[in-house]
């Protein structure tokens, strides 16, 4: 079968994952790659996909007409505009995330592409992972009884270099900032798992990085509209790092993700297959939990390849944009909470960005 067509927008720190996901696919392939650093474009070509033509501007990656889904790449704040013309020319759209800086951008492009009729998934890969889907699918089926605490972990370490590496990495109004930048994922699942989200109190600091003005680090209390409570503690100040926590107690059960694999999986009645659950996942696999470029491509080249699946098969996507604006929301709820000292009902009112 022929493989589906993918053209990379931003050759980055971050894309030689996609190209590495896209490489490994059966179903999809590189076949053009866009930055504006031309340098960066044709390092990632040499390596992964040598016959993938090379541009420097969007407009002509999108005249090329192998690329059938756009992959955007490129630093945050950028991503609206690439989404919003990707949907005008007809091509389905996966995202890096956080997909855009504010909840207007973000119905704009969730309204430009269902108007075009293409798919608009976005990479919050971390609910892809094993043990993920196995506490999703517990938590559907009830296994859990009566859900009492959902809590995020995420005790990393980013050295100061990592904030000089590029401008926007240090500047908040490019979506920079431990909150959207990093613990978006860890967000993104506990809303995944437990939301709609009610309420939220957060506070941000900057514990470690006194030459950037940014938070590096938020404590952030969520009350969810079924009434369960959850912690999110994020950080890159806390040298080495460690490996991302998600913690599920129930009345009945208790499962803990650490990194790819399970710490924990017990549950007061057991079922066959929960042996084999408790030792799914990778406990040895990197997580960028103290380097930045340690992310398995994995996870990624599932959501790319659903993606070529939901094409074919005229079905959703598995993590649409349209699923991910609720955690959005609650990022950007957290921000606000931060700013007034207050907590925050959700939703929320201000559609903007939130400076
Ligand atoms: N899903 C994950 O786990 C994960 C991990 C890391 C980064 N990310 C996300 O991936 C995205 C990229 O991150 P990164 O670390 O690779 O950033 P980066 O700064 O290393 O790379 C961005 C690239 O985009 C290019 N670019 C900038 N403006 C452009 C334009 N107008 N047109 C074309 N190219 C342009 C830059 O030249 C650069 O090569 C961000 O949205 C980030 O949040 C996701």
């Amino acid at each position: 079968m022929k493989k589906m067509g993918f053209g990379i927008v931003g050759a980055g720190m971050i894309s030689g994952l996609h190209a590495d996901a896209l490489r490994k696919s059966a179903k999809a392939e590189l076949v053009a790659v866009c930055d504006v650093n031309v340098d960066n474009a044709r390092k990632l070509v040499e390596k992964f996909a040598p016959k993938a033509p090379v541009y420097a501007s969007f407009d002509e990656l999108l005249a090329n007409p192998q690329v059938e889904v756009v992959d955007i790449v490129t630093p945050n704040h950028l991503h609206t505009d690439f989404v919003l013309k990707a949907a005008a020319a007809g091509r389905h759209v996966l995202c890096e995330k956080p997909p855009a800086m504010s909840l207007e951008e973000t119905d704009r492009m969730i309204e430009a592409c269902r108007h075009a009729g293409v798919k608009f998934g976005v990479f919050v890969q971390c609910r892809i992972r094993a043990p993920m889907r196995h506490i999703k699918a517990a938590l559907d089926a009830g296994r859990f009884g009566k859900v009492l605490r959902v809590d995020a972990i995420m005790k990393w370490f980013r050295p100061q270099d990592y904030y000089r590496m590029d401008a926007w990495r240090s500047n908040r109004r490019c979506g920079a900032g431990v909150t959207i930048q990093h613990a978006f994922h860890y967000i993104d699942l506990l809303q995944y798992l437990m939301g709609p989200a009610s309420s939220v109190t957060a506070e941000m600091r900057n514990l470690a990085h006194p030459e950037i003005v940014l938070e590096d680090t938020l404590d952030a209390r969520i009350t969810f509209a079924n009434g369960v409570r959850g912690f999110v503690q994020a950080s890159t100040a806390l040298w080495p790092g460690a490996d991302v926590r998600i913690e599920v107690y129930g009345t009945e059960g208790c499962a803990v993700m650490e990194g790819t694999a399970f710490k924990t999986w017990k549950f007061k009645q057991e079922i066959p297959g929960d042996e084999a659950i408790r030792l799914c996942g990778n406990a040895a696999q990197a997580t960028a939990s103290g380097d930045h470029a340690a992310l398995p491509s994995e996870d990624h080249q599932y959501v790319m390849d659903d993606c070529v699946d939901a094409i074919n098969a005229g079905r959703e996507v598995c993590i649409p944009c349209t699923d991910v604006r609720a955690s959005l929301e609650l990022a950007l709820a957290m921000y606000l909470s931060d700013r007034k000292r207050a907590e925050v009902s959700l939703p929320i009112q201000e559609k903007g960005i939130w400076e």
